[in-house]
């Protein structure tokens, strides 16, 4: 276990260390993207394009990074992504993230592929009450996991719809990365996974098997209504999807691109999150993620109109490089530059963050 004068001093340092450390299976798969990875890089790109105006001289005094999303208090705008399998990174695996996370009073996302069972992570720390789920197949299956979830304590759930197969993740297939034997999705061990017969001739696995088994905004909007508790559809990344998940009364949008692991060449998403904000209006909650390697960079999205953001690698990289105390001090190393970046640009509050602090250049 390292001491804290062993750990990293900066994110960056977090990303060298864990890249370094990690086996060259792990690092294909937490670290990769799909394709020629376009829209991992587009991620960062886009905010290294940003250009923030500094505003000297105003009052500071008493500033806070806190805010609410849904009515619910955050310390910061900052969430842990749901990811999957921690245990790859450390033996305590989701234990870890999420008392690293309550340590710093910043929420996690529990993914669906956690590798510790959901009621004892829940149980682990404060903060960890929201749940990821995907399409289970049905509705009577995707219910019973999002019952699951609420029955653990979980009070919000998160649909993730922008993964209904998995990327082509050619860095993945070339480390030849599979699970361990002793890892799996175990909260997910009760659903038999859709058996499908090989294809006809001239048909295709995909529409013609996999396609038949994927949910429709009738179904979205079916379990939206059912579940009693408020629901984030992730992966938006288009206007009128945006639009459509106010219409069946999703609680909130999160503008992603899985961090660029499913669909190569998709949009960066801080290009995007605008014309998203624009289109639903800004009170409707907006989240984003992908690209958020700073804490510099949570001002740039918060000024384009996310009301908070998900943390997915740098994260990763905490857990892989000092499990509960690296996911801690990253989280504190993203809030700590965050309130740089306000107070150099004269925002005492996340409200005092606005459009036209930011510019993105082309
Ligand atoms: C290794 C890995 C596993 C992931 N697993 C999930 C998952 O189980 N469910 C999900 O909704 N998103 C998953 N994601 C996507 C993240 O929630 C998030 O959208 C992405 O990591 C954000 O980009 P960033 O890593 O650049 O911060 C995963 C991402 C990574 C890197």
């Amino acid at each position: 276990m390292l001491e804290p004068d062993q750990l990293p001093r900066t994110l960056n340092d977090y990303y060298n260390r864990a890249r370094d450390s990690m086996s060259s299976e792990n690092r294909a798969y937490f670290l990769s993207g799909a394709g020629g990875e376009e829209t991992l890089l587009a991620n960062e790109e886009a905010f290294v394009r940003a250009r923030i105006t500094p505003r000297p001289l105003r009052e500071m005094g008493g500033g806070s990074t806190a805010t609410s999303v849904l009515g619910q208090r955050l310390a910061a705008p900052l969430l842990i992504a749901p990811f999957a399998y921690h245990r790859l990174l450390h033996p305590s695996g989701e234990i870890a993230t999420a008392q690293g996370a309550g340590a710093q009073s910043i929420k996690m996302i529990l993914s669906a592929q956690s590798s510790v069972e959901l009621t004892n992570v829940q149980a682990a720390a404060q903060g960890c009450d929201w749940f990821q789920l995907y399409w289970m197949g049905s509705r009577q299956a995707t219910l019973e996991l999002a019952e699951m979830a609420l029955a653990a304590g979980f009070g919000t759930l998160v649909l993730t719809i922008d993964a209904p197969v998995q990327g082509v993740r050619d860095r993945e297939i070339e480390a030849g990365f599979q699970l361990p034997p002793d890892m799996s999705a175990v909260n997910l061990a009760r659903f038999a996974p859709p058996r499908f017969t090989a294809p006809d001739e001239g048909q295709s696995f995909i529409f013609d098997r996999i396609a038949h088994h994927l949910p429709n905004w009738d179904d979205v909007a079916w379990l939206v209504e059912t579940v009693q508790v408020p629901v984030l559809l992730k992966g938006i990344l288009h206007p009128e999807d945006a639009a459509r998940a106010v219409s069946i009364g999703a609680a909130g949008v999160i503008v992603s691109n899985h961090g660029g692991r499913v669909l190569d060449r998709a949009p960066a998403t801080l290009d995007v999150l605008p014309t998203i904000v624009e289109r639903v209006g800004p009170d409707y909650p907006v989240l984003m993620d992908g690209g958020i390697r700073r804490g510099v960079d949570i001002f740039v999205a918060l000024a384009l109109g996310a009301k908070a953001v998900l943390i997915g690698r740098p994260v990763v990289c905490g857990l892989a490089v000092a499990g509960e105390l690296g996911v801690s001090h990253v989280l504190r190393l993203l809030r700590d530059e965050l309130e740089v970046s306000m107070l150099l640009c004269g925002c005492a509050s996340i409200d005092d963050i606005t459009p036209d602090m930011v510019h993105l250049k082309l």
